[in-house]
């Protein structure tokens, strides 16, 4: 067993964490190149977070499902340039959203730069991955648009919250299969297509992307609660402090309704005030933490990655598919 890339999975074949790792070397190089302009200040901005870190999440998953056709097909390292660089893009305009100050373990490009600077950077990088896509045939482009419409769609839906009479869980698995399932599909169908898989792993791989993007985004909310900066690289409470309704404070509210505990009561007002507060605000996090909603919460990510496992069932026995199964406990499992 080999660990390859910064997600830190482990591969037990050694040609498969060759073609992994040489994959996301050349992403790297893709990346940097990407994120150059004639403008100096403008390269700063754009490879600020390149330089930062990450765990390549994407990418890694484009090379693992290219595993299923021709691994060396050369649409496969553009298409997940394209989508490393489209997320790169919205985390510049997210943290302008959460107003997050750190990201990568290193000051956001908004505390850095202002918003401005930090939209038109997300901008700037968006046009680059457009660029790129251009390349890889309209097919590609049109997959890109809808998976961006939809992703955009779920940050708007987070920022309007649920219609009246709308069960809050299911307007928050709506927002997060857009925001972050989206992008994580496309992630697992440019590999397949690129690779010149059959039809059927492509849709396979699709499906799989977008329910491990959902609990991917299960276990980042409810990592926003339990750990701590050092290990995720982002300020611990962000949701909270932003008043951001995730599945831990969603299970919570409906153990007061169930249940009307008078210290769950307590803790729901707590998080129903203004959480910018630092006192309360640490108080707030303390609580949950200890809170039987977060490990509800960290039951639901794990029914999710298995939901995505379960997925994967058509694919052919081997390295890659052993790979897949195991990048759903990691995405459940990790520190940060
Ligand atoms: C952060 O994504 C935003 C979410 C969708 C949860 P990642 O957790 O993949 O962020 P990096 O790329 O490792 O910084
Ligand atoms: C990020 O969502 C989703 C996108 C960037 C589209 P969050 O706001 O939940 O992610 P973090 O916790 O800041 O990374
Ligand atoms: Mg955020
Ligand atoms: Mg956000």
């Amino acid at each position: 067993m080999t660990v390859v890339g910064p997600f830190g999975l482990s591969v037990r074949d050694q040609a498969l964490e060759a073609d992994v790792q040489a994959g996301l070397t050349a992403v790297e190089e893709g990346l940097l190149e990407a994120t150059k302009s004639e403008v100096p200040f403008i390269t700063e901005a754009a490879q600020h977070l390149v330089r930062a870190g990450g765990k390549r999440f994407r990418p890694l998953l484009v090379m693992l499902a290219a595993q299923f056709g021709d691994p060396y097909a050369p649409g496969i390292v553009p298409s997940a340039v394209v989508v490393e660089l489209t997320h790169l893009a919205t985390l510049y305009h997210d943290d302008v959203m959460d107003e997050a100050e750190v990201r990568r373990g290193v000051p956001s490009a908004n505390q850095r730069w202002g918003n401005s600077v930090a939209v038109l950077t997300g901008d700037f990088l968006f046009a680059r991955a457009s660029h790129i896509l251009a390349d890889l045939g309209p097919e590609a482009v049109r997959i890109q648009a809808e998976a961006f419409e939809r992703l955009v769609t779920g940050q708007i839906l987070e920022t309007a919250g649920p219609r009246d009479g709308r069960d809050p869980v299911e307007h928050y698995l709506d927002v997060i299969g857009g925001k972050t399932g989206s992008l994580i599909a496309v992630a697992g169908r440019f590999g397949a297509m690129m690779s010149g898989a059959d039809e059927t792993v492509v849709d396979v791989l699709t499906q799989y992307g977008e329910r491990l993007g959902v609990a991917f985004q299960l276990a980042d909310d409810v990592l926003d609660i339990a750990s701590d900066s050092t290990e995720s690289g982002k300020t611990p409470g962000t949701d909270l402090r932003e008043g951001i309704p995730t599945l831990p404070v969603l299970r919570l509210r409906e153990r007061v309704e169930r249940l009307g505990l008078a210290e769950d009561i307590a803790l729901s007002e707590l998080l129903d005030s203004d959480l910018t507060d630092d006192a309360r605000h640490a108080e707030a996090l303390s609580l949950l933490r200890a809170h039987p909603a977060l490990e509800q919460a960290r039951r639901d990510t794990v029914r999710y990655a298995q939901e995505a496992r379960a997925t994967l069932a058509p694919l052919p026995e081997g390295d890659a598919k052993a790979a897949l199964v195991e990048l759903c406990d990691l995405v459940v499992h990790r520190a940060g």
